[in-house]
């Protein structure tokens, strides 16, 4: 098979991807120490196992046809795609392990609606693949389940099966025989996606590849990966908690707004319905540091619960921790809060939780997370029927929330009595809830805790 063997070695850095003809010390792209590991590429001169005929054609002659996108009997997730993956399209679904990967992927393996799928692990073995989709209560005659981790030998299947969805799990388990280098390497990940990326696009596959994401949330050769797919998704939530969601981070069939938002049950994912509720705790008795901010993923509203604690630093040093929202972010909004409005902060331990496990990346959160920190340190309570909604800046100003109509429309569907906006939002909706504009910091105190 081999023609001609071409022996080179690369360096690649092994959390960016980053290839180097020699050494180096630290990563220059994403400044990690001790990352850079020689690798050894034999290259196949003829790899491709695909045939191709590449030839140029006018734009007017190509034959399009918007209906070719596979539908899986998941409607939320179809909209994510873009009303249903495209034909041909290679599609990077990553998270962190344990997070559910396999088990929603193994799901729309199973739920292609009379479309051939071959799902390949190269994790588990096919009657533990069985089990889990047993366990997942969907039953499909349809679906080609595969156990291998040599490219070449998947290949060989996917030309006997001619499927319409692939799932590879995971892509840093292939091995092709072209590169010489181990599994997982960057290189063997970077030949693996153009392998399966050429059978894509020629043979009109849709190819879904999953990566494992690192503690730092960077795929191995993640650069790479991003910029070769069509589609990357992002697997995100808390492992302890029930909730998860998926974000689109690329999308080149669609847009990027959507969110999908998954509860993990004993039989497999399910879809949440009506998030917007999911992450508010029914508490009976009204505690200080709480306040409720309506946030938008996407194009959904939610509403969260942001828990602050605002005590004594005992051991002198004080802590700062935040769970679900940018620490950085935390110690700007303390800051504008020490500086413009005098609050002693700097000798204070400062925890800052939203619940439910979800990272929201909505910045008009801010105004919540600023009125529970006041909340807990003043020990005053707020109303569980007011809700918050707006950006801080710098200054100790709040700037607008974009879509402010869906965010009170919502809050007043919701129950709330009262919201509190920028003043500089303009809203033109009917609705029947108060809503209180507010230009700085500094009214929204004397509105809320002055009066107390
Ligand atoms: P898995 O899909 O194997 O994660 P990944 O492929 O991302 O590493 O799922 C791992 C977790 O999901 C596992 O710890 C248990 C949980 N789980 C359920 O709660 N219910 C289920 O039906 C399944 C299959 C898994
Ligand atoms: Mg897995």
């Amino acid at each position: 098979m081999i023609n001609k063997k071409k022996i080179k070695s690369a360096f690649f850095c092994q959390n960016c991807g980053c290839e180097y003809t020699k050494w180096h010390g630290q990563c220059n792209n994403c400044n990690k120490w001790n990352s850079i590991i020689e690798e050894l590429v034999v290259k196949n001169e003829s790899n491709s196992l695909v045939d191709s005929k590449s030839y140029a054609i006018k734009v007017d002659e190509i034959e399009t046809n918007d209906e070719l996108r596979l539908k899986i009997s998941d409607n939320y997730l179809n909209e994510l795609f873009g009303g249903g993956i495209v034909c041909g399209s290679l599609i990077l679904f990553c998270g962190e392990p344990g997070i559910g990967k396999s088990t929603l992927m193994l799901q729309i393996a199973l739920s292609t609606n009379k479309l051939k799928t071959l799902y390949v692990s190269g994790e588990e073995s096919t009657n533990q693949i069985k089990m889990r989709a047993n366990r997942l209560g969907f039953t499909s005659s349809d679906c080609y389940i595969m156990s291998e981790t040599n490219t070449e030998k998947i290949f060989d299947q996917i030309k006997k099966i001619s499927p319409a969805l692939i799932i590879i799990d995971s892509i840093q388990t292939l091995n092709t025989k072209s590169i010489d280098s181990s599994p997982g390497s960057i290189s063997q990940i970077k030949e693996n996606a153009y392998l399966l990326n050429n059978l894509a696009k020629q043979c009109s596959m849709s190819v879904i590849l999953i990566g494992h994401v690192n503690k730092e949330g960077n795929i191995a050769g993640p650069k790479i990966l991003e910029h070769m797919v069509d589609v990357v998704l992002n697997f995100e939530g808390d492992k302890n908690n029930i909730y998860r969601i998926i974000r689109s981070k690329k999308n080149r069939f669609g847009s990027t707004q959507g969110v999908a938002i998954f509860e993990m049950m004993s039989n497999g994912l399910r879809n949440v319905k009506n998030p917007s509720e999911i992450l508010i705790s029914n508490k009976i008795e009204k505690l200080s540091g709480t306040s409720i901010a309506i946030a938008i993923e996407g194009i959904q509203p939610i509403l969260l619960e942001v828990q602050a604690l605002v005590s004594p630093a005992i051991y002198g040093t004080s802590q700062r921790s935040s769970t679900g929202f940018e620490i950085k972010r935390l110690n700007m909004l303390l800051a504008v809060l020490e500086k413009r409005f005098g609050f002693k902060l700097s000798l204070k331990d400062v925890f800052l939780n939203i619940t439910g496990g979800i990272k929201i990346d909505d910045p008009s959160i801010d105004l919540s997370v600023v009125i529970s920190l006041i909340s807990s340190s003043l020990n005053i309570s707020i109303s569980d029927k007011f809700c918050f909604t707006g950006e801080i800046g710098l200054s100790g100003e709040i700037r607008p929330s974009p879509r402010i109509n869906q965010r009170i429309l919502e809050a007043e569907k919701l129950g709330y009595e009262k919201i509190f906006i920028s003043k500089y939002n303009k809203p033109s909706c009917n609705h029947k809830i108060v809503v209180s504009k507010v230009g700085t910091i500094d009214q929204i105190y004397a509105n809320l805790f002055k009066l107390n």
